[in-house]
Order: C-alpha cells, then structure tokens, then sequence
C-alpha cells in the first residue's frame, strides 16, 4: 500500500495512529538532531519529523539523502504539535507525523526555480518545466476549480434538457474575425481544412436538425495576436435554442452562472443582471466592456462650455464635435507630470491634447484659465461632483472617439488611485448594438459580431439604404470590464441572410463558396433560433483573481504562440511536407 491518507487529510482526530503517506518533498528544515519535510500532493502538505538518534540505521542513511522534490512514502505515528508550532495556516497545522519507516520512491534533479516562486520567474523557463510549475499549490487550486465549475456547468444543461453535442476541428473557415490555422489535407492535394474559431455554423445547422436545446465545452481556435486574456485555443461555453428572442437567451445564461459560480465558490449573484444600450456603454463608460466597481463616469461638458471664450474649444463644437471630461475627486493625487502623460496618451490617439482644470479651495487653475469667461467657470465649479481637490479632464472632438479615449483614462485613473473595490463581481450585459461599423483601415463595411447575426425587425427594410444605422439583435455578458460572452438572435431566412453578405460586398460566388452549405440549410425549414458563447478561460481567470487567462489553463502558448514544453510549433521533416504537397518557401535565421 502506497498511502492510507492524503497529505491534506489528518488532523486532531487522528493522533495515536499510524499511517502511511506518498507525496513530494517541497521543503526540508534541518535542525541538528531532527529534521523536518514538508510532505506536500493534490491535498496539502503535511509535516514529517525526523528524530535522527531515534531512527533505525539503514531508515537515517535514507533520510541524509532526501533533497527537495523527491517522492517518498513514509510511515509514521500522527502527534499533536505543540502550541507553539500550532500552523493555523493549513488544515493540517495541528498535527505531524514522527517517521518510522521511509521509501524514496524516486529522486528528482535540482530544480530550475522554487516551486513556490515559479510565477514571478522567466515565462520560457515556467513553460518549459510546466510540470513544475503546475505543482504550485494555486496553480493546481486553479485547474482543480476549473474541473469542478465546468462539471456543475454540465449539470445545470443536464437538468434543463441540454443536449451535449461536439463538432468537428477539421472544418471550413468559420468568420469570427481573426485569422484561421489551417491544417492541409493529404487525402486532397492543395486543399486546407480552418480550425473552427467557434462552432457557431454547426451549432446553428443543429438547431435546423431540430435538436432545440445544444450545449458544448468547445475549443476555438484563432489565429490572433495574444494578450493576458488571449488564446489561441481557448474554451467556451457554447450554448443554442431554438424558438427563442433575446430574454430566453440572457435567462438562461443568467441562471447557468449564478449555479455554477454559487456552487462553487462564496460568491453570491444576484441575478437578472443590468442591462445598457452600446450608446449608453459608451457615452457613460467610453467602452462597451464598462468596469461598473468604480463611478467616474464620463460627463457631458458641451453645453457648459459652449461660447466659453476659447477659440479652441469653440472650434471643436463649431466643427460638430463634442467636448466630455472625467472629474477625478482626489485630484490632488494627479500630478502636473501624470496630467502631461495622458496630453502624450491623447496625442499618440490621434488627439490635440487633454484640458484640465484643478478645484482649490480659493482658485481655479488651469492652462486655459485666462481664456474662459468667468461665468463659464462659475457654471463648471456647480457641476456635482466637483468641489475644492477635484480635478476636471476634458477633450473635444468626434463623440465616439472622445468617450474612447476618455473611458481608457478613466480605466487608467481608477487602477492608479486605487478606485477599484476588488471584492466585487458586476456583472452587466450590453444589448442594442449595431449591426455593422466601418473599418477606417480597410475602408469596408464590416460586422460588430458575426454576419449570422439578426438586425432589428424594424432596421430590415433599409439595410442598404442605411446598413450603418441598423442595430442587431446582439448581446455581450461583461464581468468587471472584461467581455465574457456574446451572442444573438440568429437570422434563419435564407433571403436575408443572402442580403447581409452582400451589404458586406460579397459576391454570390463568394458567399456560396464560403457558406452555401449553410444558405442551403436555411432553406430547409430553419426554425428562429439564437445562442450565446462564454469564454471559460477568462470567467475562471476573473473569479479565481488571478490577471493572465495562462493561470487557468494547463498548458498554454507563450505570447508568440508557442508552447516551450513540447517545442510546438516545430519544423517537420521534407517527407512529410511532400506527402502534403507543401513547399516551405522560408528559411529560418540561423
Ligand atoms: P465571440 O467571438 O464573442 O463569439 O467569443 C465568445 C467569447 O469567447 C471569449 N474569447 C476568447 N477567450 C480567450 N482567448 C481568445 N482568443 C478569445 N476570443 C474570444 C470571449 C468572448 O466573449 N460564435 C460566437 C458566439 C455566438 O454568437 O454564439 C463567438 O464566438 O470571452
């Protein structure tokens, strides 16, 4: 027998027996004539004490040779700790375990970092020993709660009736935005399959199947530039109904978070969450992912400032534009040399520059205090919310672009001043966006979410007319200003859908390329239908605390998109490229 308990097992109840333990030894203390392990696995640690003079011979040689990280199996009679060496800190703080017996069941090389510091190390070096880095105890606390929110998840669309149905990897190009992997087919020279960058095709063509009710835990896959809360293969939640508008979806999707996050951690939600229109996230927060813990919403300052006397700021509402600030309460924490760093932010977006005025207790000042008209300041210092110590932020320009802007400092502000209540979980949706934006870059029309998508019934019939006007039957799940979810009503005609694609300048032969098998589906008796997907990796990113999606996935890429474990990507040898009928036109740098 390798063990009777686990390392996070014993306590009080237990003194006077004897036991048997396996683990790894992540400290050893030596103190002369006793030394102690921490024996630590999956459950905890537990400590072993080693009272040299009082082993068997052959049991001290073994001892002498125990280093950090090996495996033992050790056996030993449970003691209550003294009170002075109580650790109230793990469950098993009260007792340890005097050794009698000792196996080394393996030894371990010197380890490239501590275990425990793994995470403030070298990302390369923590990748390639994963292995190691996954024995840190909150690391492991992470992936274990993964497991466990998941399993609950799958409970709740078991209970309402949820058909779990997995879809396929090798597929065709699915347009979630980014950039596909492909994978070459062998078996059809010259012809590539895309790794799904979700399943939102066949999720849909299931409900055409008649199926009602799909649920998947499905990996996507995009080929995008990576950031702390970016993938390239990452998880979600993907979720379908038939017969359904708007409210069936956030119900549902309301109840599956508050069951699963109530069943597994102290979290209480309270449910149905706020709703906000895109206009109303962006005109107030300046992002359509708003951060709800902290107020500092942006203001309108237009009408205060109108005919204030600046030249400037008149050009700004003579020209069409806007002018909005921040009024920041401790603004004596914002120094001259902060308030030149976001002038530098607001330039290098394309900007002029940002106006401030700082509230003292018997003057105003600012830069542009000689040019505005004291009635005008009179106005602003009755603004609520503004009093001696505050400062006020304000920028002119095209609306959208100045909340942009503004809701990015405002986001900046609260992380410096510390404005944040991190004890919070807010969760909101934001609904009523539009269907298309335009794509300065590219100059084109392009989606908000995905072509599938369904206008608002009163927008149809201008589409063309008026395609930037329209808004869709979408809907975003944000959590503490990070999106965790999208979804919508989805078009099932086949004529409108047809009419969307070529709004979005495609031709026929393009879009019956790309999606005919699914024109052609919509054709057969599509019944209304909509879905909604989460991505797991972030919703556990955020309620476990921690700021990388990395820390909830157990083997992720690096930002380059490798992973230093495996060696993916690698270079593959010329039989196999020629048995895909591939050349490789790169030679990489020596
Ligand atoms: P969307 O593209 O909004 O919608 O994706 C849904 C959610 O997935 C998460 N997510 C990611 N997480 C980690 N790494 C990534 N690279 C990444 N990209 C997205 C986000 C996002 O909210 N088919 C639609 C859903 C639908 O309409 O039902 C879709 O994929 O949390």
């Amino acid at each position: 027998m390798l063990r009777t308990h686990t390392c996070g097992q014993l306590g009080t109840g237990d003194i006077g027996k004897k036991v048997i333990l396996s683990g790894w030894v992540s400290s050893i203390r030596d103190h002369g004539n006793i030394i102690f392990f921490d024996l630590r696995d999956r459950y905890g640690i537990t400590q072993i004490v080693c009272n040299l003079p009082a082993l068997k011979p052959e049991i001290l040689e073994l001892v002498k040779k125990v280093r950090q990280e090996f495996v033992l199996k050790i056996s030993g009679t449970v003691v209550a700790r003294s009170p002075e060496t109580v650790n109230p800190k793990i469950p098993t703080g009260t007792i340890e375990i005097i050794l009698e017996e000792l196996e080394i069941l393996n030894v371990s090389e010197p380890l490239p970092f501590e275990i425990q510091e793994s995470k403030n190390i070298n990302e390369n070096t923590r990748l390639k020993y994963r292995y190691l880095d996954l024995r840190r105890q909150q690391l492991k606390e992470n992936i274990v709660f993964r497991s466990d929110f998941i399993s609950r998840i799958r409970e709740f669309f078991f209970k309402e009736g949820f058909v779990e149905i997995e879809t396929p990897v090798l597929t065709k190009s699915t347009p979630e935005g980014a950039r596909d992997f492909l994978v070459p087919s062998r078996l059809n020279p010259g012809s590539f399959y895309a790794l799904p960058q979700s399943p939102q095709l066949f999720k849909q063509i299931l409900m055409i199947s008649g199926f009602d009710r799909y649920y998947q835990i499905a990996r996507c896959f995009r080929d995008e530039d990576l950031r702390s809360d970016r993938q390239p293969e990452f998880t979600q939640i993907d979720v379908e109904m038939s017969f359904v508008e708007e409210n069936d979806i956030m119900d549902i999707s309301e109840r599956m978070i508050k069951y699963a996050i109530e069943k597994t951690t102290d979290i209480k939600i309270s449910i149905p969450f706020p709703r906000l229109t895109y206009e109303e996230a962006i005109n107030r927060f300046g992002t359509d992912k708003p951060d709800t813990r902290f107020g500092m919403e942006i203001i309108e300052l237009s009408e205060a400032l109108a005919d204030s006397g600046s030249n400037i700021l008149q050009s700004i509402l003579d020209s069409g534009g806007v002018i909005k600030g921040l009024i920041i309460q401790q603004g004596e924490n914002i120094s001259i040399k902060d308030v030149d760093n976001l002038n530098e932010f607001v330039k290098q977006r394309g900007g002029k520059g940002i106006g401030w005025m700082r509230f003292r207790e018997n003057e105003v000042v600012s830069p542009l205090r000689k040019s505005l008209k004291e009635v005008v300041i009179e106005k602003i210092k009755k603004i609520s919310g503004i009093s001696p110590g505050s400062l006020l932020l304000f920028l002119g320009g095209k609306n959208q672009w100045v909340c942009e802007t503004l809701g990015e400092i405002r986001l900046h502000i609260g992380t410096k001043l510390n404005l944040i209540d991190e004890s919070l979980f807010n969760f909101l949706w934001v609904v009523d966006f539009p269907l298309f934006e335009f794509n300065q870059e590219e100059q084109r029309i392009q989606c908000v979410h995905h072509p599938f998508t369904s206008p608002k019934k009163q927008d149809i019939e201008n589409l063309e007319k008026q395609p930037l006007a329209a808004k869709s039957r979408a809907y975003d799940l944000v959590l503490n200003g990070s999106e965790i979810g999208g979804g919508s009503i989805r078009i099932h005609d086949r004529k409108l859908q047809e009419r969307i694609f070529s709004i979005l300048n495609m031709k026929p032969e393009e879009y019956n390329e790309k999606f005919g098998f699914l024109l052609e589906a919509l054709g057969f008796g599509a019944p209304p239908h909509g879905g909604i997907a989460f991505g797991l990796d972030r919703l556990v990113m955020i309620l476990r605390k921690e700021d990388s999606i990395r820390e909830t996935i157990a083997f992720p890429k690096t930002q380059k998109g490798v992973c230093p474990l495996s060696g993916a990507p690698g270079i593959v040898d010329e039989r196999q490229l020629r048995e895909l009928y591939i050349k490789v036109d790169f030679k990489p740098k020596e």
